[in-house]
């Protein structure tokens, strides 16, 4: 996968260098790729904001410099000359696919859509991202409408927070997408179990995990970890995972498909407090009213 950034404070960018995207770089399995956007701007305080129309405060990114480079970024996915090659027999970057087909860009923004395991899937099936990360109030639209005409663009919202600007996002963006490429995490199972993960235990936050040693400070690592019978340890997990979605994403518990929930699913929420609802979804139940 080829990556580009292009953003006023490259060296924000730095940790893309290090761990796990770090090594899938030196892998040659991630091409990434950053820009400064004043290496675009002509004048001499090379100045990539201006005031708003229509007045209020903050400044908003002018147009031209944005403009001049994504047409640089987006006409550069046919020079495959120095794209990354791989070693260790890793998955190369494929040039050809990255010339070939159109670049999704990813515009970080507390107004976009929301960050999801979803969307994370999603883009890392594509074979070349371009972000702009923007500072200031945000970049002007034409250049936002300009590029949606010609690319798939996807405004992207990392929480309900706002952050000075989206380079912090994109290192969150691009982590979460690398972790999902072939080959870059070390366990190919990994996943499987992540919160958000489609599969078996989809819509659950994933449970506590324990390693060695058995006892620290006195506290003990559940004893049916340590008992080798698949079965209950699957259990206790699904258990455990349900404890901690009641209690942390209740939302996720309402949205849950009924067709997930077996019946040791079923007796645990109303253990927990849950009330099943007709269509075998489960609710809240409602606090009991005082008379
Ligand atoms: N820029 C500022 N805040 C942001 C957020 N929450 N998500 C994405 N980009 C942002």
């Amino acid at each position: 996968m080829r990556i580009d950034v292009i953003t006023i404070f490259p060296e924000y960018l730095e940790p893309l260098n290090v761990s796990l995207v770090g090594k899938a770089r030196a892998r040659g399995q991630l091409d990434v790729r950053i820009h400064n956007l004043r290496d675009w701007t002509h004048d001499r305080h090379n100045t990539v904001d201006d005031s708003p129309f229509g007045g209020g405060p903050g400044m908003v990114m002018k147009p031209e410099p944005w403009g001049e480079a994504l047409d640089a970024v987006t006409a550069s996915g046919a020079d495959a000359a120095d794209t990354a090659e791989a070693v260790d027999g890793a998955e190369a970057v494929d040039a050809a696919d990255v010339s070939e087909r159109r670049p999704v860009l990813v515009v970080p923004t507390p107004s976009g859509l929301p960050f999801t395991q979803e969307l994370a899937v999603e883009l890392s099936e594509q074979p070349w991202l371009i972000f702009t990360p923007a500072r200031y109030e945000g970049i002007d639209r034409r250049v936002i409408d300009e590029y949606a005409d010609r690319y798939d663009v996807r405004e992207v919202s990392i929480g309900d927070y706002v952050l000075a600007g989206g380079e912090a996002p994109v290192l969150v963006i691009v982590e979460a997408v690398a972790r999902l490429l072939p080959g870059v995490l070390g366990n190919a199972e990994s996943h499987r179990d992540d919160s958000f993960a489609p599969g078996a235990m989809a819509d659950l936050l994933e449970g506590p995990v324990y390693t060695k040693p058995p006892v620290w400070r006195e506290r003990e690592v559940p004893e049916v970890l340590l008992s080798g019978h698949h079965g209950k340890v699957a259990r206790f997990r699904r258990d455990e995972a349900f404890r901690r979605t009641t209690a942390n994403r209740p939302d996720l518990i309402e949205r849950c498909d009924p067709a997930a929930l077996d019946k040791a699913d079923r007796a645990l929420l109303a253990e927990l407090g849950w009330e099943e609802l007709p269509d075998g979804r489960f609710g809240r139940a409602a606090p009991a009213v005082e008379e």
